[in-house]
């Protein structure tokens, strides 16, 4: 059921669609599901023969039109050159989904300085570039436009071996809540979703890379046990990038079986304790009330 499409038929009609990093993973998952309900859509990265054979791929599975454009986020003419692309090809976009990442493991300590800015200038430049182009196009043109941003849990509360990422994704909430309002008055939307671990082989291959994901299991550290499926945050992301969701912006949504939650709550840790163990604790505890 959860794993189903959500949204009715045509939900999307009249949607152009920049996904960034949209070639794979969920990038690739959430555009084919935007075709599926009647948007066009332009997917877009660094890798051309990746994003052409995707494009031929989903345009075969969906029947919808899908137009493959590369580009480095990181180059604001390269994200002003994309977005003129798009343009002429489907003569106007009214929605983007910030999805492109770079990311990997390492202590802070052993990262050169290079990695740190190779990181945050995917996340967070690429998105202020692709933002700030996009919003300048809609304002001139009066065109009601609609953004939403792919984070991590982290960005709002931090983590180790992570740390050029959830800098650079904190960055990306601070943008999204302060142009939700800055830009609110042009009919401008800006909102956030948090996926939790969702299987994908680039984020999977430099976060869990080789045995680690089997000393460390990303579904157990979510409160549900289980991984998400891709379709549940399309069915979510296709919601914020619809009329559907009008009344909301600068928000962040968290789809992650309760994973931050899980690590934040200090006694969740107790879920080790066996059964047959609580008759003892509670004695100890029912004891601890006459001291
Ligand atoms: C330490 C590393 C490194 C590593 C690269 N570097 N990999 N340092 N550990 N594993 C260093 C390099 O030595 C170099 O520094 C600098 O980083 C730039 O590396 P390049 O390989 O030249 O960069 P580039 O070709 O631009 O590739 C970017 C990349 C790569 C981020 C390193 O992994 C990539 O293309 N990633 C895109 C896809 C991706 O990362 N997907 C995962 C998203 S998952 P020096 O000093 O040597 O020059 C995600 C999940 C979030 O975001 C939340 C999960 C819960
Ligand atoms: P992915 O498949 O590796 O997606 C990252 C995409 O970004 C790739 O298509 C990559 O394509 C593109 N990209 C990287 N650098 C780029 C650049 N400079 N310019 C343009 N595009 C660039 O990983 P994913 O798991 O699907 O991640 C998608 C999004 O979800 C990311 O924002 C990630 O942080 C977020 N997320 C994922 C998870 C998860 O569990 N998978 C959890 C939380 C958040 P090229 O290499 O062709 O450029």
């Amino acid at each position: 059921m959860y794993n189903e499409p959500m949204l009715k038929e045509n939900s999307l009609q009249g949607k152009t669609i920049i996904v960034t990093g949209g070639g794979t993973g969920l990038g690739k998952s959430m555009s084919k599901y935007f075709l599926q309900l009647g948007a066009k859509v332009a997917i877009t990265s660094r890798k051309e023969e990746v994003l052409k054979k995707t494009a031929e791929e989903l345009a075969k599975e969906t029947g919808g039109e899908i137009l493959p454009v590369k580009c480095d986020v990181r180059s604001y003419e390269e994200v002003e050159a994309m977005m003129k692309t798009v343009i002429e090809k489907f003569g106007s976009f009214n929605v983007l989904l910030n999805n492109a990442a770079g990311n990997f493991i390492s202590p802070t300590e052993r990262l050169s300085h290079r990695a740190f800015d190779t990181v945050v200038d995917i996340v967070l430049k690429g998105s202020y570039n692709c933002t700030l182009a996009a919003g300048k196009y809609w304002i001139k043109e009066k065109i009601k436009g609609n953004i939403l941003s792919t984070i991590a849990a982290y960005a709002f509360t931090g983590s180790g071996y992570v740390v050029p990422s959830a800098c650079g994704k904190a960055g990306v909430l601070a943008l999204t809540q302060s142009l939700a309002v800055e830009w609110g008055k042009y009919g401008i939307r800006l909102n956030a979703i948090t996926p939790g671990p969702f299987p994908s082989e680039g984020a999977w291959s430099r976060l869990l890379p080789g045995e680690y994901v089997k000393k460390f299991d990303p579904a157990k550290t979510t409160a549900t046990n289980r991984l998400g499926e891709h379709q549940e945050l399309a069915n979510l992301a296709a919601y914020l990038v619809s009329d559907f969701s009008s009344y909301m912006t600068g928000e962040n949504l968290v789809i992650d079986g309760g994973q931050w939650l899980k690590g934040a709550g200090q006694f969740n840790m107790l879920d080790m304790v066996p059964k047959e163990m609580w008759d003892t604790i509670e004695q100890l505890t029912r004891k601890g009330k006459s001291s």
